[in-house]
């Protein structure tokens, strides 16, 4: 019997993920967005997004982020959003907070928002500006404020890795002063430009563990008055985790040029051709192109994962880390310690606990590093 999920027909792709734009104002050294994203086709036009939400809707889609870089950037934003509520999606903006005026904020909730993220790099101006290589920790603090005047709940978001791991209760903090209902302390995923600074950006097991113990000492403290979520790293794990849920199983993400991608680096993945939405209906793209297909069920797995007793619990972790770090994205995900590709992992870890990332300069996300990314040149 070949893999047993492969002849199954998909679910609807639930999660819409529109990354309106790769433009943005900060330069964060983490940024998921891809490090080539400036050599990227031009943005979709309102009508296309227009057409993209009512095929996903009419797809199964139900819930509806809108991303980028930064998605205020885009003055159509509005419209958008106004769209995916009538539509009936549950909408939610992920933002710096940078081109959220009151006006827009206004007209954001007369258009039917439902939820907004808002990131955060620290907990001090120092940190954060430094971090986003923008001056922009007051502003934040305004945004939060106006979040909460209009009555959003208020998400925090903040990537959790070496440099500001330490203050994981100052961040916490912040966040309690700030009103939060949520926050999500992500810790940094070692994809695009993190990948780029993972050296630099890769924290110790002491500070994991430590900065653990002080958000469950938090949790304690504050209880229903703020719900803290501790987005663990796969690097300090001996399992993968099961990326975006499944490969084409529930997320779907439009990318600013209109390739649909099953996650947001796909793109990356050798010998795969992802379709456009200008040339394909989000129905076709879901159940019936190859990109979407190809790493579906677990016919495609190679061992160790084709006999693994763990295989349906995390399909072989990510494809995309495969890649990256085995150079295969049908190999195992070398997070795993079944993997023999598991060293390039402990090695990466074992660097970190010697600090020698400490000497090397941040690569900060712009569009002329992206370039030079882009055409192998790395860095100055
Ligand atoms: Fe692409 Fe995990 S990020 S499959």
């Amino acid at each position: 019997m070949s893999g047993s999920n492969a002849a199954a027909q998909p679910g609807p792709p639930l999660w819409l993920l529109a990354e309106l734009t790769y433009r943005c104002p900060l330069h964060c050294a983490f940024c998921y967005n891809p490090v080539d994203f400036a050599t990227s086709g031009p943005e979709l036009s309102t009508d296309d997004w227009l057409r993209v939400l009512r095929e996903a809707r009419a797809t199964g889609s139900v819930q509806c982020g809108f991303s980028g870089g930064e998605p205020m950037m885009r003055d159509d934003l509005e419209v958008l959003v106004a769209e995916a509520h009538r539509l009936g999606f549950y909408t939610n903006l992920l933002t710096s907070g940078v081109g959220l005026t009151p006006e827009r904020a206004a007209a954001l909730k007369a258009a039917g928002l439902d939820h907004i993220q808002l990131s955060f790099q620290d907990s001090t101006r120092e940190s954060n500006d430094f971090l986003s290589h923008t001056r922009t920790f007051d502003l934040k603090q305004r945004v939060a404020a106006m979040i909460k005047d209009n009555g959003w709940p208020m998400v925090m978001n903040c990537v959790i890795h070496r440099l500001n791991i330490d203050y994981i209760d100052r961040i916490i903090e912040m966040a309690v002063e700030l009103g939060a209902e949520y926050l999500e302390l992500a810790n940094n995923q070692y994809y695009s430009w993190a990948m780029v600074n993972r050296d630099q950006l890769l924290p110790t097991r002491a500070q994991l563990e430590r900065a653990e113990r002080v958000t469950n000492e938090y949790r304690e403290k504050y209880g229903d008055r703020i719900r803290i979520f501790f987005v663990v790293p796969d690097y300090h794990e001996t399992r993968p985790k099961k990326c975006m849920n499944g490969w084409g199983n529930v997320f779907l993400t439009v990318t600013p040029d209109g390739t649909a991608l099953p996650c947001h680096t796909a793109k990356m993945l050798p010998g795969l051709a992802f379709p456009n939405v200008r040339e394909m209906g989000v129905r076709e793209i879901w159940y019936g192109s190859e990109g979407f297909n190809r790493y579906r069920g677990d016919a495609w797995m190679k061992e160790p994962c084709r006999t693994c007793p763990e295989k349906e619990k995390d399909l072989g972790g990510c494809r995309c880390q495969a890649y990256m770090l085995a150079g295969d994205p049908a190999a195992a995900d070398p997070v795993c310690d079944k993997s023999p590709a598991h060293y390039v992992v402990t090695e990466a870890l074992a660097r970190a606990e010697r600090g020698e990332g400490r000497a090397m300069p941040l690569v900060f996300r712009d569009p002329a590093a992206s370039r030079r990314l882009a055409a192998g040149e790395g860095q100055d």
